[in-house]
């Protein structure tokens, strides 16, 4: 007792048990519910794998029907969110947004919801992970300043989102099968990925009891950042500022040298000191996606020859820093016309589902209101000076 370890950053310090996610970031495991991701990349689809989070098992042909027709039933939001949304000025980013109108969700869901009760837990888990791409596609469109597009639920998930954001009621063209393929392969890789700062920042919210859609706020607000979900976004910028390929060795220079605090945006990652397998998924995406659209872009090929370059030079391998996923999905979500501000929305449509399953499995279980201590670099104690002996 009286006694506690300083961990800087979280470096060696797990703070709880978890069921829903496995890494092995040495040798580039990511495992939810036990199946590697990219079989499940492959093989299922987002709400699978959001029913996997959620439940530990993958569902059944009839419990997966049943997920599809309950998510698809709360995808509208309430038409006072619309209002809301008009109060934002239109170029605000599009997470300053999403950090407002998540938490606000808590304001139209409040008094209904019993944490401790189980089913209503669920109800929460499933109006958030339905309601993410409206509340998404609405940003784009209030900063665009076309009208919002309500959601078709007849359509699949990720198609319903590229509705949601491209169509409009004067043209609402047919979603494209490999672009909606490929969005929700981004939707699924993203799902979850254990106790990331964003995760355990909603368990941390969690923790204290607070409302699940307040707590998934707080979670948007820690995404946001470049050195976690913000990377896709900065992928982009960097890419754009480095311009073309002769320049790109001024960049690596600048990523390599300790007196700039540059660094190379979708590289490296705290976990995956060998490869991160969701890149590898998300690469072969962006080949699909490109080959569709048949676009020949130059970022592209910025981006393949810092790869390559990065592979192969010396400090990037003794600093075991590969492309993470989000080195890929920038130019996948480019390539469909998403703009970059919405990059790290995207993200956290995705993600909504391991915090909330996270959130979840919390509740569920024993658990202490999260209170980490501090080493105190102050002053001892001294004596209170008047304001008028103060310098
Ligand atoms: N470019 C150049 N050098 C780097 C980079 C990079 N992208 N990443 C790490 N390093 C160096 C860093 O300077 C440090 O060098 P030294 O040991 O000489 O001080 C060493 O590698 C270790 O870095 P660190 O910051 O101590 O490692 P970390 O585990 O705390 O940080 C990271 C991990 C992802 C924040 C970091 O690699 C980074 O900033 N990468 C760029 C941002 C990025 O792509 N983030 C997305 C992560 S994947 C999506 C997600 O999970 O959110």
């Amino acid at each position: 007792k009286g006694y506690f370890t300083y961990d800087p950053g979280f470096m060696s310090t797990g703070s709880c048990e978890s069921k829903i996610t496995y890494i092995d970031g040495g040798k580039g495991v990511l495992l939810h519910g036990g199946y590697p991701i990219d079989q499940l990349a492959e093989k299922s689809d987002y709400l699978e794998t959001c029913y996997l989070l959620l439940n530990g098992e993958l569902p059944n042909a009839e419990q997966k029907k049943e997920f599809v027709d309950i998510i698809s039933n709360h995808t509208m939001v309430h038409e006072n969110i619309a209002r809301f949304f008009r109060g934002f000025r239109n170029d605000a980013h599009p997470m300053a947004i999403m950090c407002g109108v998540v938490g606000a969700l808590s304001s139209f869901y409040h008094d209904s919801l019993d944490i401790n009760d189980p089913q209503q837990r669920m109800i929460s888990a499933h109006r958030l992970i339905a309601k993410m791409p409206t509340l998404a596609a609405m940003c784009y469109k209030h900063h665009v300043g076309q009208p919002f597009m309500y959601p078709n639920n007849k359509l699949g998930y990720a198609e319903n989102f590229l509705h949601m954001m491209f169509g409009t009621p004067c043209d609402d063209p047919e979603v494209n099968p490999v672009l909606a393929k490929a969005m929700d392969k981004i939707f699924l890789l993203h799902a979850d990925h254990e106790q990331n700062a964003s995760t355990s920042t909603v368990r941390l919210a969690g923790s204290s009891g607070a409302n699940p859609f307040a707590c998934i706020a707080a979670g948007i607000a820690t995404l946001w950042g470049p050195a976690h979900g913000g990377a896709n976004e900065a992928v982009l910028t960097m890419l754009e500022e480095i311009g073309t390929v002769d320049r790109i060795d001024e960049f690596v220079a600048k990523a390599k040298d300790k007196n700039d605090p540059f660094r190379l945006m979708g590289f490296g990652h705290r976990v995956y000191k060998n490869f991160d397998p969701r890149a590898k998924v998300m690469k072969e995406t962006c080949d699909e996606v490109l080959k569709e659209l048949g676009i020949q872009d130059p970022l592209l090929d910025i981006a393949m020859r810092l790869e390559q370059i990065a592979l192969e030079d010396e400090y990037f391998i003794e600093k075991k820093l590969y492309p993470n996923v989000d080195f890929y999905s920038g130019i996948i979500m480019k390539a469909i016309g998403i703009p970059t501000d919405m990059f790290t929305v995207i993200f956290a449509t995705g993600r909504v589902a391991g915090w909330i399953a996270h959130w979840n499995e919390m509740i569920s279980n024993p658990y202490k209101i999260g209170r980490p201590r501090q080493l105190y670099t102050g002053y001892t104690p001294r004596e209170f000076t008047e304001l008028k002996d103060r310098k």
